[in-house]
């Protein structure tokens, strides 16, 4: 009989803990008992899972007594604080946010690329999810780089306003409305209006003029494909899209490689979907990949620029796979080739 767990979900009433509430659902997950776990602010809220309602609680340092995983998604600072306590008592942490990634003694796990990194979890307890766009970008990436090579990669991310969480969704759609009614709009989440707009900021500025989502780019790329050689330069970008991460992904390889090459390569890579057929106007689009769990790839063509150049369009839905869905796979791993034992 498969061995069932009790289960911890950190910010459950979060955009991205209600879908780890619904991917646990959706994949079958082995629940025991599922706990739901928030601010004050939330207490007493219920939520559904596998219909029945179940009575949110005061995240505190003795919610985690007998929980087996915990699935975080409440902010670094709460990840900062409570992940060691959890792990103390015994509860193997996947957290979403970003206070563990770089932490050499903390596995950073993309299922479809380094599956075999959850075995580190026995350091200290925990396994961190990376950053939304660097998952759909590893995605796409790794059967290429483990094909020839990656030298180098310089990314634009076209980013949706629900990897800002709840209050972000509603500044778009408040701020839309607003401007449809000839009306000024509210600003409280973003420093300038999303409405119509593009910020090239996310998340906070550092010495070096890059953003913190930027570095987040670099450093957990290389993480995850485990080579620190490869060169890479990122600009991330909020957009007024609700769900959903597109990417503008230009490579150059150590070893050639064509564009034909690529599709067929990924054609049959896990989690990827390629989507690419210029003349039926098929190619990756936000609203295609909303609610789903594949990375759309398309728009695969050489970069006549350079020998080895390889140009793409990566779009995949940043609440699910690039943060519940991963969130829930690792832990599914987690529980069948570690827990059951
Ligand atoms: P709450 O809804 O009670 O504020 P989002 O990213 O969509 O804003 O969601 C963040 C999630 O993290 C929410 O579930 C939120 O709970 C939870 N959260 C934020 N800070 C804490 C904290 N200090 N302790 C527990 N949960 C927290």
């Amino acid at each position: 009989m498969r061995k069932e767990f009790n289960v911890a979900v950190a910010g459950a009433t979060g955009a991205v803990g209600n879908q780890m509430v619904a991917c646990l659902e959706e994949r079958n997950f082995p629940v025991k008992n599922l706990r739901l776990l928030a601010t004050a602010r939330s207490a007493g809220r219920k939520m559904r899972f596998r219909g029945e309602e179940i009575v949110v609680e005061e995240l505190t340092e003795l919610s985690f007594k007998g929980v087996d995983i915990g699935i975080f998604s409440a902010g670094a600072a709460t990840s900062q604080k409570f992940a060691p306590v959890a792990a103390q008592n015994g509860c193997v942490v996947v957290d979403n946010s970003s206070a563990w990634r770089m932490d050499v003694d903390v596995p950073l796990v993309v299922p479809e690329v380094n599956p075999h990194a959850i075995a580190g979890y026995t350091n200290k307890g925990i396994i961190a999810n990376p950053n939304c766009s660097t998952i759909q970008l590893v995605v796409a990436l790794a059967p290429i780089h483990k094909k020839v090579g990656i030298k180098r990669i310089v990314i634009s991310t076209y980013q949706a306003v629900s990897g800002t969480g709840k209050k972000a969704i509603d500044e778009l759609y408040y701020q839309t409305r607003a401007i449809l009614n000839f009306l000024e709009p509210e600003k409280k989440v973003y420093p300038h209006r999303i409405a119509f707009n593009c910020l090239p900021h996310i998340d906070v500025f550092l010495e070096n003029g890059y953003t913190k989502e930027e570095m987040k780019l670099v450093y957990e790329t290389r993480k995850i494909l485990e080579d620190d050689s490869i060169g890479i330069t990122a600009t991330a970008v909020r957009v007024p899209v609700f769900f959903s991460h597109s990417e503008s992904v230009n490579i150059e390889t150590h070893q050639p490689i064509s564009p034909a090459e690529v599709r067929s390569m990924l054609t049959t890579a896990p989690g990827v979907k390629v989507v690419d057929d210029c003349q039926q106007n098929l190619y990756p689009m936000a609203i295609d990949a909303a609610g789903k769990d594949d990375t759309l790839v398309g728009r695969i063509r050489a970069d006549e620029s350079i020998a080895n150049g390889i140009n793409m369009w990566v779009v995949a839905d940043n609440i699910r796979k690039g943060a519940a869905s991963n969130a829930v796979q690792i832990a599914e791993i987690l529980a069948r080739d570690y827990l059951s034992k």
